[in-house]
């Protein structure tokens, strides 16, 4: 193993890539990780020794407060090539933020923004190598911040771990995506987390979900806790409702997580003079458009999954389906999206960053 040392980061290299062992034809989502991976240490009130090194295990203790109390927050992003071999990062800005947000919420110190984009660009051009060209491949870019402190008492940690792991990517959903309304269950409530990539966030909506999987389902709508009333986001996406040729979405709170891709399509869809509104919107409203053929599509919003059309939804046990259009708003932002995040397109709002060599 040789090592090397950037400006600010210390690179351990690999000594054989396992590029050559992956099928990148057959991807399923975040299975497979690259040659490297980052890590940084948070200690005595400071994060220390920014290290790029083969992806490998871990050794941290039993007792480490990640396990206990869940201490943990993450960003999703990704990476694409054109076919000149430039790569690019889609308002990477957002996610620094973002991450930051969700650690203050979980009380995890913030990151500093210089080692965040040294890191990007270092691991990334480490690994340049698995960023497939073309659209419909990217490279999806996981941060994430643990709690490493040793001790089962029930107060924030003094250690932290953050990582930036990288995992070869396709679709996320094999095709159109059928969801449930949540009736009974709830993903966040007022003053607590659901704006935060927090993990919980995510490992407490798998029981409801597995439920509307046993139905054939592959996702919750989840709708406001007080009164399962008005609908807010769906499981790993935010949610676009489209009533005649208005697109309408759940404006973002504490309970609504401030999605880069959903405020993206937000700005694509007014920048085309589509109607577009954010309000709160009720189940009620879009049952009767689905009733009256004025529900025109419903599609999620998100990095993983892009821009996912949902095929038809299911409210009171009465499944309602949805037309299926060639040329619908989701298709139509699926493409103006992905042909700037691949420089196939003129990139109006500066939404790409370029990771030089
Ligand atoms: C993302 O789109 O990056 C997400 O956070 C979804 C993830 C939970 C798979």
């Amino acid at each position: 193993m040789s090592l090397t040392t950037s400006q600010n980061i210390h690179i351990d290299k690999i000594e054989s890539s396992r590029i050559d062992q992956v099928d990148f034809n057959n991807l399923t989502f975040g299975n497979i990780f690259t040659d490297y991976m980052f890590e940084c240490d948070y200690k005595e009130g400071a994060w220390h020794k920014p290290t790029i090194k083969p992806y490998g295990p871990l050794t941290i203790s039993p007792a480490a407060k990640i396990f206990h109390y869940g201490q943990a927050v993450f960003e999703g992003m990704k990476a694409y090539k054109d076919t000149n071999d430039r790569v690019f990062l889609f308002r990477p800005e957002e996610n620094f933020k973002r991450i930051n947000k969700s650690a203050k919420r979980m009380a995890i110190p913030e990151f500093p923004r210089d080692i965040f984009f040294d890191a990007m660009h270092q691991i990334i051009n480490l690994d340049r190598a698995w960023i497939k060209p073309g659209v419909g491949n990217s490279l999806y870019i996981r941060p994430f911040v643990i709690a490493t402190q040793v001790g089962v008492s029930a107060s924030p940690s003094n250690e932290y771990k953050f990582m930036i792991l990288l995992s070869p990517a396709q679709a996320y959903y094999s095709g159109a995506v059928k969801v449930v309304i949540a009736e009974e269950y709830s993903r966040s409530a007022n003053g607590g987390v659901g704006y935060a990539k927090a993990a919980g966030n995510y490992g407490a909506q798998f029981y409801p979900t597995n439920l509307a999987r046993e139905k054939g389902f592959q996702q919750v709508i989840w709708t406001d806790s007080n009164e399962h009333k008005y609908l807010e986001e769906a499981g790993t996406m935010n949610v676009f409702f489209r009533i005649n040729d208005t697109l309408i979405t759940a404006p973002t709170s504490d309970r609504i997580l401030d999605g880069v891709t959903r405020k993206s399509v937000i700005a694509l869809a007014e920048h085309d003079g589509i109607n577009v509104e954010v309000r709160p919107i009720l189940v009620s409203e879009i049952v009767e458009a689905a009733k009256n053929n004025e529900l025109k599509e419903i599609f999620g919003a998100g990095t993983a999954a892009v821009i996912s059309p949902v095929s038809a939804f299911s409210y009171k046990n009465v499944t309602y389906d949805l037309p299926n259009l060639e040329a619908g708003y989701a298709s139509q932002f699926k493409k103006r999206l992905t042909n700037i995040q691949h420089n196939l397109a003129e990139d109006p709002f500066n939404w790409r960053y370029e990771i030089s060599k």
